[in-house]
């Protein structure tokens, strides 16, 4: 059995992966594509808290969440007992045939913690690429706009559409084209790599976004800019005070609409109950997934009404979007975030990670830069003395962090970033035993 009762300790009783993970990792490669990759091949059969539970017996440390997704806890207990309860009533019967409360519930409650307090809709789907392609669908039919701006390191997905809003071409775009068109490209704020300093990034990088879009898309022909409030798999980028709420003026000064993408960063991840919160800022259409159901497959779109309702009847949808299941889950999962406040659970552990991650940086120059807000946090590994990435590096550090029992993810645009997302819930115990780990892995380099 997994959940919040197993115990919440680091313990190996075979190198990873072991015996039984490798053996069953012959059998994926027999069986399962080559283009679905592992950070870790040991192959889980239990997991909860801050742990997870190996086909061998070992027990690591979780500093991934699955990409931010079991904020909650694998195996919550609320969404547990939801899931099973709606499981047992029945599974699915299509909201586009007949709807059912639970659906209506969980839009109620996404409509009621998004930013912002006017009237809002939400439409529930499968993933967080779908609700990025949703949103644009529905900005371009609210606006009768086509085109679509995007940022530097971004990263929206794997559909055609957000492979196209993707920046990265490796692994994620390489031989896939064509892609979808009037997608357009601006510079990102990134403090750390800004050409004239973090200082002037936020308002050199907001005139730069301008004066592009001006000069090469037209302001009139914009229906949505979309932008990740932190990037996350771009490389844990936080933009600096001011450039989004920036960008959100702009927005409304010319017709456009914002949107943002809080799939990774929502969900109480940053210490907010989104990241746009915490610079005030409110998007007129804000799309959620990973964290919203605690491991089950549901995302969302969720807007201002009059943009969401521009769209005709039949206009949205699809079989499993909303499944019933999913949405117990999802109302499980909110549930536990308020009960035990984990926007305050993703601070503290922000305010423990930080500090040794700083006087982590001054024994190993190699770090270049720590940054990140609440759970959501990342080192950036350069060359000494420069900026230049040092992906090798990086890559080192992981996997030393993986042998000693600690998942940790890597990301960035040059593959230079060690990135922590671990479940809110994590014991402070747990979690400063990870960052034990962590900075033997760099003793070892
Ligand atoms: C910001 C952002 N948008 C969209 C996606 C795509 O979500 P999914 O993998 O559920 O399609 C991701 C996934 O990592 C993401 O981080």
């Amino acid at each position: 059995m997994g959940g919040p009762a197993l115990s919440q300790r680091r313990h190996l009783v075979t190198e990873i992966p072991g015996p039984v993970s490798r053996d069953l990792l012959e059998r994926r490669q027999r069986s399962v594509a080559r283009g679905l990759s592992h950070v870790l091949p040991v192959f889980v059969t239990a997991a909860g808290g801050g742990v997870l539970i190996d086909a061998d017996g070992n027990s690591l440390i979780d500093f991934s969440s699955g990409i931010a997704v079991t904020s909650v806890g694998n195996s919550a207990d609320l969404v547990v007992s939801r899931v099973s309860e709606q499981v047992a009533r029945f599974t699915h019967t299509c909201f586009m045939v007949v709807p059912y409360e639970g659906y209506v519930e969980v839009c109620e409650e996404l409509n009621r913690i998004t930013p912002g307090s006017h009237e809002k809709r939400s439409a529930l789907v499968n993933s967080g690429a779908e609700a990025v392609e949703n949103a644009v669908k529905i900005a371009r039919h609210a606006t009768g706009r086509q085109a679509v701006v995007v940022f530097d390191h971004a990263y929206h997905g794997r559909t055609n559409l957000t492979m196209a809003m993707t920046a990265k071409n490796m692994p994620y775009k390489d031989g896939f084209g064509p892609f979808a068109g009037e997608v357009y490209r601006v510079p990102m704020a990134y403090p750390f790599r800004w050409p004239g300093g973090p200082a002037k990034c936020a308002d050199e990088a907001l005139d730069v976004a301008c004066g592009l879009i001006h000069a090469q898309v037209g302001e009139n022909r914009v229906a949505a800019i979309v932008i990740e409030p932190i990037q996350g798999e771009g490389g844990f980028i936080v933009p600096p005070p001011g450039f989004l709420p920036g960008l959100a003026d702009y927005c409304r000064e010319h017709g456009i609409i914002f949107i943002a993408d809080e799939i990774q960063s929502g969900f109480c991840r940053t210490g907010d109950w989104f990241a746009c919160d915490h610079e005030q800022v409110v998007p007129d259409l804000v799309t959620t997934a990973k964290g919203i159901a605690g491991g089950l497959p549901l995302a969302g779109v969720t807007g201002r009404a009059e943009i969401m309702d521009s769209v005709h009847a039949g206009g949205l949808g699809g079989t499993f979007g909303g499944n019933p299941v999913a949405c117990a889950a999802a109302l499980g999962a909110i549930e536990t975030m308020t009960k035990e406040d984990l926007p305050a659970a993703a601070r503290r552990i922000g305010e423990v990670m930080l500090p040794r991650l700083r006087k982590l940086a001054e024994r190993h120059p190699v770090i270049g830069d720590i940054r990140g807000r609440g759970a959501m946090i990342a080192i950036e590994m350069v060359k000494p003395g420069t900026i230049e990435p040092d992906a090798a590096t990086t890559s080192k550090v992981a996997k030393a962090c993986h042998a000693a029992g600690l998942i940790v993810l890597t990301c960035g645009t040059y593959g230079n970033v060690v990135r922590f997302l671990p479940p809110l819930v994590i014991s402070p115990d747990l979690l400063n035993e990870g960052l034990d780990v962590l900075e033997e892995a760099f003793s070892q380099i």
